[in-house]
């Protein structure tokens, strides 16, 4: 294993656009279904190396709400290929130490998957090593409105008072509340553009991006993100005098 940044300079929750997969499949003139299973293989290549880091949140962008809109058949590839992970992969994942979670809006997906996503998040270990949320039918802008849905619903019952809404109430509505905010975010396949991911929770988040294919994704490319992110200075709209002083 390569020399990895001392702990304190290591993200705590790595948030991935898994970017690339039909291109890797078209480049070897393959169908693009093939591509996103290549990306599922590069999946375990990350979840392994946050297991080895110790980072403890990975939170990756499998499917958005604007994947509907693909080709039927490769929206209907990639229901089997999630549906196969879900059935080989959970277990194994749960016993590693894996809790799996969810977000996005389920309704559209097979009942056969919602299922799966309910059982694999049921089941998760009591004290996990790594939490794995998979962005499924997720859009950063319906995971504002479905917060924005709940908390507008619950100032008509009477339960709120719409002066209560504040930042922090509306963080615990969106996704990913339980986790802190992601501290880093990698997309590979070379395009520079958050695509709807995360827009609430990734404010603050430092942003790193790489022309890699999503199935090349390997060691190299994750280390040289952390090293990257080990560099930096957040400041969350600090002066470096003020973040020097809070460090010292
Ligand atoms: C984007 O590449 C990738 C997807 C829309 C699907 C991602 C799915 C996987 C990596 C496999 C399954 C993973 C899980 C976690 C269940 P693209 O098709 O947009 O590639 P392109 O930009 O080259 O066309």
């Amino acid at each position: 294993m390569s020399a990895a940044p001392p702990a304190a300079r290591l993200p705590r929750h790595l948030a991935v656009i898994m970017d690339g997969n039909g291109r890797w499949a078209e480049r070897r003139q393959r169908p693009r279904t093939l591509g996103h299973r290549a990306g599922a293989k590069a999946v375990q290549v990350c979840v392994d190396y946050c297991l080895d880091r110790g980072i403890e949140a990975l939170t990756l962008f499998a499917f958005s709400s604007e994947n509907w809109n693909r080709p039927q058949e490769e929206v209907g590839a990639l229901m089997k290929l999630f549906l196969r992970m879900l059935d080989s992969e959970v277990d194994e994942l749960h016993r590693r130490g894996v809790r799996v979670a969810f977000i996005g809006e389920r309704a559209q997906f097979p009942e056969a998957i919602r299922t799966r996503m309910a059982q694999a998040e049921a089941a998760a270990p009591a004290q996990p090593r790594l939490v794995l949320t998979i962005a499924a039918g997720y859009g950063g802008r319906w995971d504002i409105a479905q917060a924005c849905r709940h908390l507008a619903a619950e100032a008509a019952a009477g339960r709120l008072d719409p002066d209560h809404i504040d930042e922090a109430l509306v963080g615990r509505h969106v996704g990913l509340a339980d986790l802190p905010a992601p501290d880093l975010f990698i997309r590979t396949g070379g395009d520079l553009r958050i695509s709807n991911f995360l827009l609430w929770q990734l404010a603050y988040t430092e942003l790193w991006f790489t022309e890699t294919l999503w199935p090349d994704l390997d060691r190299t490319v994750l280390d040289a993100a952390l090293a990257d992110f080990a560099d930096r200075e957040r400041r969350f709209g600090l002066t470096s005098a003020q973040v020097a002083g809070s460090n010292a």
